[in-house]
């Protein structure tokens, strides 16, 4: 896709939404046969004739409304003038959008509405992007008989206070397109028109300011606005767009598709693209606006270099800082042994650069020390739906929820972590979907407007195996298993021994009521809802995996959906949420110590013989070491050297203080970042890092969607990070000649099976590609396991409940979960930096109003969080939110510590950190804690060093 004029040439707007049906109904507009699919209006019919009718109130995103009567046509045999958005097509209906009856009426339309409309085009921001001044134009306008009342409305106080969108009520036509946008895009129902007639307006809230208001500032209003009375600040700063570019949201596992819209290489806007596969023309607060963090001034531009993390830092050329990284890499190998290096891959990066940094530690480092942050987060997805359907990745699109009945959501927020999704998901809820949460909080996700959960099993943290053995356990003896689809499709041995074990009398709901928390009658409705509520659908997050049994769970969740024949098919499916925008991008690309890309293990020696042949080299088969190896190993001397990109292990990884000390045993770190992060303190080189603005590439969304990246302006440092990666490799003496990304990808596609067909090419042509995508599935896979599991048989496993060593004790007596908000992302290094700050300026600590009376903490106190980890200091939210027993957290600041009091237990099979499940004690303080001053106290030390060069 090239860029294109945006200058007059906006994408094509129907007027209504694309009709599905598969009976084509034939009509005869201004004499041209048209047909299209029954239900269709007669205003979409037109346009995709190529004959534009005139519109004010509609667009193609939203139902029509029909209230401008701009639209107005003429049809044969019927009476009037009906409006073409709101009219179905019939067979053999003759319509005529042009006659001087019409123009007449429109301009009559047009005249009132200009009429009590401001006049100040020349300098209005919508100048050159403005429907009302298009149709005027359209029909004709040229004299305004009633006068220019419209001018009175300049007095009408504009509302700034959001930080990315300004609404000028002067400008309203009162045309109801953010409200229904609001409604039916976003689901957040925030907005509604107030006041009658003349004096009518779009209101917030309860009449008030946007920031007040329940608004989530996701921006749909501001695009579905056809003048300037919703604009973006950056339009209204800079003026209108000259080009465009289409790419990839790079936060969320969502992967939402953009227009970035641009003069020159600035960024004007983010437009969340109308024909994005994964989010159908939305977006959320993060991708629309929280882009400022690209051109932040604390943005790192120049290599940097230093003997001793205490020495000042010293600015190199970006030959000396590589050549420095690649000198200090050898010299370590040749002291401690090859294995004493390693690499860990981004899956903020592309997958072209998480290709290559697990390739450079291959074949240049010559070991498989090799991980990724998604150790940290969905690594258990990756083991638990291998070992049970064959694939690590989730089976269905996100479209496929529109045709679930019953959907299941366990330990995940998608309206505060995958947004646009969770507004989809809640449209199907809006319809009549059934809704099952399992979650010890009470998230957004409980209960929105028009819709509530049928069941939210509030469980104890911990306890998730417990719980979906007792839902199997209910399935299995009330007879709800789809036994012909289990003859069919599963492994029977593996099936009569799961059904066995989960029939046991202590894995009823019962018995098991008492240790989950949740009442057995409501285990059991559930569960019988799932199981025969027609088309379920189970959506999980980290609530899921961040625990010692996380895969033990992740099979479990394959169990249910086997034996209930939930696999396969639209509207059902076991779907990973995932976190990061290109978490599965990474995981596929092999970034695993034990996995080459494309799942297939390093002792495999055929699939090793293709690597070795491609790259010159000969693979050690050995599986390398995982993160919290690396940090053991380091702490016992035998790995020195490590080239992080693009992740902050520091602040993500459990246990902080163990980390830094592991860190700050090795000898040579190579920090590849945007920004000075908690790790690059303790880096000894720094390698500026691009975003996403600056690089080609695809990232891979939690559909398992690849998307293209595509750069918009030049890399800031002079390097996308991939060619950083070529440059470190050229030094090691390990040359990689590639000159774009496309050719990156072509050799990933030569080397894995399922992205046998993928090319940029194709995405290019497609827009996108889910994968599998090769000789089998040429156009890629957006339902898996359709006729069969990529394993074969599906396997049932059995999951025992074992109760985590994180016990709560007299001393620890709380239990600490965590989770993120919407407004933030993760470590927050990007959306710290950006005016989502105003919705989120720092971590605090949830509690619940028992727990805090009986500690005499008050809403908005110091409280001290201890662990057996660590101490950290946060404000307290007294909230019912969370139960008695249990408080809660975000992680998004560094000074908050949450990973100071987070403990070294993990899963069992991948060493997924047990993020939410730490015994703690809660009470109220006046100061920061210890380390909280010595982090303090550390980065004034290391911005100084900073300082000290420049
Ligand atoms: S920004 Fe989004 S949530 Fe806020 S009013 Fe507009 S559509 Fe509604
Ligand atoms: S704010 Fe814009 S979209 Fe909303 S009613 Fe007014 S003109 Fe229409
Ligand atoms: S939902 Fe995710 S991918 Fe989409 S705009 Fe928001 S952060 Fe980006
Ligand atoms: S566009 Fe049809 S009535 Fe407004």
């Amino acid at each position: 896709m090239n860029s294109i004029d945006l200058k007059r040439q906006a994408d094509t707007d129907y007027g209504t939404p694309a009709k599905t049906a598969e009976i084509l109904v034939t009509l005869e507009i201004d004499g041209v046969a048209v047909s299209v699919p029954a239900g269709t209006s007669v205003m979409r019919a037109s346009v995709e004739a190529g004959i534009p009718i005139p519109k004010l109130c509609a667009t193609d995103t939203l139902e029509a409304f029909g209230s401008c009567r701009v639209c107005l046509v003429e049809i044969e045999g019927r009476k009037g003038y009906p409006a073409s958005c709101t009219t179905p097509v019939e067979a053999g209906m003759k319509v005529r959008t042009q006659t001087p009856k019409l123009a007449d009426i429109r301009r009559g339309m047009l005249e009132l509405y200009i009429s009590d409309h401001p006049l100040d085009c020349l300098t209005c921001a919508a100048n050159g992007d403005c429907e009302l001044q298009d149709v005027a134009g359209q029909v004709g306008l040229r004299e305004v008989r009633y006068g220019y009342q419209g001018e009175n409305h300049l007095a009408l106080k504009k509302d700034e206070s959001n930080p990315y969108f300004s609404y000028d009520p002067s400008k309203c036509i009162v045309c109801n397109r953010c409200v229904r946008a609001c409604e039916e895009t976003q689901g957040t129902f925030a907005l509604t028109i107030d006041g009658r007639g003349f004096e009518s307006r779009v209101a917030a809230g309860q009449n008030e300011a946007f920031m007040e208001s329940e608004c989530v500032s996701c921006g749909a209003c501001v695009q579905a606005c056809p003048t300037a009375t919703l604009t973006e600040k950056t339009v209204i700063m800079m003026g209108q767009p000259t080009r465009s570019e289409i790419t990839t949201c790079a936060y969320c596992g969502v992967g939402c598709g953009f227009k970035a819209e641009l003069q020159g290489d600035k960024v004007v806007r983010m437009v969340p693209w109308k024909d994005g596969q994964a989010n159908h023309g939305h977006s959320c607060v993060k991708g629309r606006f929280a882009w400022g963090y690209a051109t932040h001034k604390d943005r790192m531009l120049k290599p940097m270099i230093r003997k001793k993390i205490t020495d000042p830092w010293q600015e190199v050329s970006w030959d000396e800082a590589v050549s420095y990284a690649a000198s200090e890499f050898r010299r370590i190998q040749a002291a401690h042994g090859k294995d004493a290096i390693g690499g860990i891959t981004s899956s903020r990066c592309t997958n072209e650069e998480a290709y290559l940094v697990q390739k450079l530690v291959r074949a240049a480092f010559g070991n498989n020390n090799v991980d990724t942050c998604a150790r940290v987060c969905h690594s258990p997805t990756g083991y638990g739906l291998k070992q049970t359907l064959g694939e690590s990745a989730g089976t269905q699109t996100f479209d496929s929820v529109m045709k679930s009945d019953v959907i299941m959501v366990i330990g995940a927020n998608p309206v505060a972590a995958h947004p646009v999704f969770a507004s989809q998901m809640r449209r199907r809820l809006r319809q009549g979907a059934k809704l099952i949460v399992i979650d010890p909080r009470t998230t957004e996700m409980v209960r929105g407007p028009h819709y509530e959960a049928d069941y939210h099993l509030k469980l104890k943290p911990g306890t998730n195996v417990a719980m979906i053995s007792a839902l199997a356990h209910v399935i299995v003896t009330e007879g709800l298993v789809n036994d012909a689809f289990v003859a069919e499709r599963c492994d029977t041995q593996s099936f009569a021994d799961w059904k066995a074990f989960v029939s046991r009398p202590e894995n009823s709901p019962e018995a098991m009521a008492a240790v989950i928390g949740v009442p057995a009658e409501d285990l059991r409705a559930a569960a019988r809802l799932y199981a025969t509520g027609g088309n379920a659908a189970i959506y999980y997050g980290l609530g899921v995996t961040e625990h010692a049994q996380g895969s033990t769970m992740v099979m479990g969740i394959a169990n249910l959906a086997m034996a209930t024949g939930n696999v396969g098919r639209e509207g059902v499916g076991v779907n990973p949420l995932r976190g990061q925008n290109n978490v599965q991008g990474s995981c596929d690309m092999g970034s695993f110590p034990h996995e080459l890309p494309g799942y297939r293990h390093i002792s495999d020696s055929s699939a090793r013989a293709q690597f070795d042949a491609r790259w010159g080299v000969t693979l050690s088969p050995e599986p390398g070491l995982r993160i919290p190896n690396m940090f053991e190993a380091a702490l016992d001397g035998s790995f020195r050297g490590l080239y992080c990109q693009g992740e902050d292990i520091v602040q993500s990884d459990p246990n902080t203080q163990h980390v830094a000390e592991a860190l700050s045993a090795m000898e040579c770190i190579v920090v590849q970042d945007l920004f000075l992060n908690e790790t690059a303190k303790y880096a000894h080189v720094f390698l500026p890092g691009s975003s996403f603005l600056e690089k080609d590439g695809t990232f891979t969304n939690a559909e398992r969607r690849i998307s293209r990246v595509r750069k918009v302006m030049p890399a800031k440092a002079g390097y996308s990070d991939w060619e950083v990666t070529q440059l470190l490799s050229a030094a090691l003496g390990y040359p990689m000649q590639y000159a774009h990304p496309s050719e990156i990808m072509d050799e990933i596609a030569s080397l894995t099976p399922s992205f046998a067909g993928v090319s940029f090419e194709k995405i290019d042509q497609q827009g996108s590609l889910q994968w599998p995508c090769n000789e089998q599935a040429p156009q890629g896979t957006p339902i898996m396991h359709v006729d069969g599991f990529v394993r074969g048989k599906g396997r049932f496993i059995i999951t025992k409940y074992i109760a985590t060593d994180e016990k709560v004790t007299q001393r620890f007596p709380l239990i600490l979960t965590t989770g993120r908000i919407l407004s933030q992302y993760n470590v927050g290094a990007q959306t710290r930096r950006t005016e989502n700050v105003r919705w989120h300026s720092e971590d605090r600590l949830e509690i619940h109003p028992h727990d805090a009376e009986e500690r005499g903490i008050r809403q908005d106190d110091w409280v001290g969080i201890e662990s057996r980890s660590g101490q950290t200091v946060l404000r307290a939210t007294v909230t019912e939110n969370v139960q008695p027993g249990v408080v809660y957290t975000t992680f998004h600041f560094p000074e908050s510590g949450a990973n100071v009091i987070t403990t070294d237990n993990s899963d069992w099979a991948t060493n997924c950190p047990e993020y939410k499940v730490t015994a703690v004690q809660v009470m109220p303080v006046t100061q920061p804690s210890a380390w909280q001053q010595e982090h303090e106290r550390f980065t004034r030390e290391q911005l100084e060093l900073v300082r000290a060069d420049s």
